[in-house]
């Protein structure tokens, strides 16, 4: 796609930002759609987030994604936010109004598109998520928000844990999530769950590394998915299998996310075959 003087710009604002695999989704989906966008990596240091977004608005930038460590942050600097980002506490996706930047957390959704995918529901279903930091967070949301049935976060430090159940029961006012230490796995009742690792234990370079090693807590998943994706399968998920679970990495994940703030930038929906052969591409 050439760039001329109607190409409308995108981009991400993060710090690092130099191993991002966005630019590859959000530059094959223009092209494969023909849409005259371009997308750039900005590395935007902390201490320049506020005039970062300014400037972004007043160069007519057409949305944003936003990266670790800003995604918090960024919040302050919004016109206006999507509920689910007000509820997680964290925005990844910054779309041009004709106020300011609307904030939306397409991690959460990405995650949601990802489990539909696979045809799991999570209407009434027991759910355990394994951490409670930025992720869990939004993982908890998607449960919350979709029905799930009783939702176990467990947690190395509990306080953290505590907090997300805390503040998502106030939220949806149920009393739902329950928080957990890690430790104490051998207490959840004994049935079958959807479990979301959200942990970094087990990521790159650490790949013999996992969060519960018991062969007997992976009798009680019937789907795991890890959100990491990097190796793409992991000692959790292996685990899994080898209890006879579905298990998943969080690839598919991170493509969703990518779309959907694709979509909503540009005011389509991006079809299956398309989300299929950036998936090809995200794989090699
Ligand atoms: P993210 O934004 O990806 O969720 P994060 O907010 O840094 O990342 O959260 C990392 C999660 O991995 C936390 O739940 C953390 O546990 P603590 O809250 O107790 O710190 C968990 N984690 C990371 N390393 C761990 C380890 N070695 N053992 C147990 N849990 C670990």
């Amino acid at each position: 796609m050439m760039i001329d003087g109607k190409t409308r710009t995108l981009g991400l604002l993060g710090d690092p930002v130099e191993h991002t695999m966005s630019p590859l989704i959000h530059n094959t989906l223009s092209e494969t759609l023909g849409l005259n966008n371009v997308y750039v990596p900005f590395h935007t240091k902390a201490e320049d987030l506020g005039e970062a977004v300014k400037g972004a608005y007043a160069l007519n930038i057409l949305g944003l994604n936003v990266t670790v460590p800003h995604k918090n942050e960024v919040m302050k600097y919004l016109s206006e936010l999507d509920e689910g980002a007000q509820a997680i506490g964290a925005a990844n996706t910054l779309v041009r109004t004709e106020n300011g930047y609307k904030g939306y957390n397409t991690d959460m959704l990405g995650l949601l598109r990802e489990v539909r995918s696979y045809g799991v529901e999570l209407d009434a279903h027991d759910v355990i998520i394994l951490g409670a930091g930025g992720a869990a967070k939004a993982v908890a949301y998607m449960c919350g928000a979709n029905g799930a049935g009783h939702v176990y976060i467990l947690n190395r430090t509990v306080s953290k844990a505590q907090a997300i159940a805390d503040h998502m029961n106030d939220f949806f006012g149920k009393q739902n999530m329950t928080a957990m230490s890690i430790q104490d796995y051998h207490k959840l009742p004994e049935k079958k769950y959807i479990v979301f690792q959200s942990t970094s234990k087990g990521l790159y370079p650490h790949i013999d590394e996992v969060i519960i090693e018991d062969p007997a807590f992976y009798q009680m998943v019937s789907v795991g998915i890890d959100l990491i994706y990097k190796p793409f399968c992991t000692r959790f998920m292996s685990l899994c299998r080898q209890a006879g679970a579905k298990s998943y990495n969080g690839l598919k994940m991170l493509l969703y996310q990518g779309i959907i703030a694709y979509e909503l930038w540009n005011d389509i929906s991006v079809d299956e075959k398309t989300a299929d052969m950036i998936y090809q591409k995200l794989l090699k």
